[in-house]
Parts: C-alpha cells; sequence; structure tokens
C-alpha cells in the first residue's frame, strides 16, 4: 500500500500544514514507493503511539514524526540498493544542508570486495575538489599506515567516509549530517562486505558503534559492526598533530591484522 507524507499526517489529523524543508531528492521521491512493510510498521507505530490525534499536538512532534517516517522509508530503500544505485543516490543527495557547499561528493574508493575496510569523518578541501577520499597529507599517512602491514589503497582495501560531503572549513559534522549520511556507510558495507574494518577516529567510532567513548577507550579491542570485527584507531589527520600517538596506531594496525586473520580470512 502507498502512503505519502500527506496522507500520513492527514491520517493523524495534521495535514496536509507542514512542509519538507527541502526539495526531494531523487531518493525521497522514490521512499514513498518502497518500503510497504515498513510504512506500514510506521504507520502502526504512529498510530498505537497515542491517544486519537488531534490538530492541538504541537507542530514540532508532528514534523519530527514526519520526519521520522521520511527518513526510515529512505533508509530501507538505500539498504537495499546496488553499487550503481548507490553512487547516484550518493552523487544527487540532497538530504543534508552539506550538498549546498560541496563541489564533488566522495563515495568511497577500492576494491568493492575488499577484505579489509577503512572508514574516516569527512572529505576535506582536496577530498571535495577531486572526489576521492584521503587523498591530502592525512591521506598520505594513511598510505603509509597501510604500507606498513603489507597493504595498498586499491588492492584488497576499500576506504570511505562517514560524510560523503565536505562540511565547510571542516567543521566536525553536525549529528544531522551523520544520521541522513550513515545507512549509505551501511549499505556500502553490506556491499564490500569486508573481513575487518577499520574505524579511523572520534566520528567513525561515534557512528560505527554508537558510542561517544573516547578512542584511547575504545582501541586495543575487537569490536563489531553488523557482525563484522571492527578496530578502532587515531585518525591520521590526529596523527599528523600528535605524532608519538603513531606507535599506538601501529599496535592497533596489528591488532586489525590478527583479528582478520583469526576471522579466517587470508
Ligand atoms: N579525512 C577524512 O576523514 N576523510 C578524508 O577523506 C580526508 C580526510
Amino acid at each position: 500500500m502507498r502512503h505519502d507524507r500527506d496522507e500520513i499526517l492527514t491520517e493523524m489529523g495534521l495535514g496536509p500544514i507542514w512542509r519538507l524543508r527541502e526539495r526531494p531528492t531523487a531518493v525521497d521521491e522514490r521512499v514513498a514507493e518502497v518500503p510497504a512493510a515498513a510504512e506500514s510498521a510506521t504507520a502502526r507505530a504512529i498510530h498505537a503511539d497515542s491517544a486519537p490525534p488531534t490538530r492541538a499536538r504541537s507542530a514540532s512532534s508532528a514534523e519530527s514524526v514526519a520526519n521520522a517516517v521520511a527518513d526510515s522509508g529512505r533508509e530501507a530503500l538505500i539498504s537495499r540498493m546496488d553499487w550503481r544505485a548507490l553512487k547516484e543516490a550518493v552523487s544527487g543527495c540532497r538530504a543534508c544542508g552539506l550538498h549546498a557547499g560541496r563541489n564533488r561528493t566522495v563515495f568511497g574508493v577500492g576494491d568493492e570486495r575488499a577484505q579489509w575496510m577503512l572508514v574516516g569523518e569527512a572529505p576535506g578541501a582536496e577530498e571535495d575538489r577531486l572526489g576521492e577520499p584521503f587523498v591530502g597529507q592525512a591521506g598520505k599517512l594513511l598510505d603509509g599506515m597501510l604500507a606498513a602491514i603489507g597493504l595498498k589503497r586499491g588492492e584488497n582495501v576499500y576506504i570511505a567516509n562517514v560524510l560523503k560531503c565536505r562540511p565547510p572549513g571542516n567543521r566536525n559534522p553536525e549529528p544531522g549530517e551523520v544520521a541522513r549520511c550513515a545507512p549509505h556507510l551501511a549499505r556500502q558495507v553490506e556491499l564490500v562486505g569486508p573481513k575487518l574494518i577499520l574505524g579511523l577516529g572520534r566520528f567513525a567510532a561515534r557512528t560505527l558503534l554508537d558510542s561517544d567513548a573516547s578512542i584511547a577507550s575504545l582501541r586495543g579491542k575487537v569490536h563489531r559492526y553488523a557482525g563484522v570485527p571492527l578496530v578502532i584507531t587515531y585518525h591520521p589527520a590526529y596523527l599528523l598533530r600528535n605524532l608519538p600517538d603513531k606507535a599506538k596506531t601501529w599496535e592497533d594496525l596489528l591488532l586489525a591484522r590478527r583479528a582478520l586473520g583469526e576471522s579466517g580470512a587470508s
């Protein structure tokens, strides 16, 4: 059954008052066609959550419910994309404000069936210009880190970021931006099917583990993301400013290599 946003709001006794703040994207336009099951579950949840809806319900709660409906549909859609559809969805994405300032989206790079998957934070200026992750100074260090354990960008390694668009002035990603972009990363992980994920820095750790814990406390253990062994280490940009911590990252790389070996991969 097809429910569009206005229909859901009308059923709640609220529509059609609230409008999306952003123009719908190609993906958003297709959301309504997708997860019939997910949508009806969401609609059931909406109806189950309270007394009969009235117009007295506050605007902000109506808007957040409507946004949650749109988000769950969008996530379900992304979770079924193949590589081509996912790349198209990312390159045309307008789901958060970062689209307005980008030159290029930065999807990810490397072997799409790699055993190693590296997850960074967000593109910087060079990445935004070239459309490839980790091509600036931090990227050079990352390539050196990979070489230290006998790996090379593109060969059995896939590299992606939490955000696919550059935050202005390289500011930290905002929670809303991470939330809207995380389904893209989740689908990349599913499609690559890595044997080991290396999370680089605070935002990767936060996104993959849904935890605000410090890098220091998350290092040295093998976590799991969607069942895949996950090792957290410092972000290369941090290491450029804190050279002594390179030794800790070396330990983390060795831990990651052991974890991958233990997973039965070669
Ligand atoms: N930092 C990141 O996290 N990702 C990049 O692609 C570049 C710098």
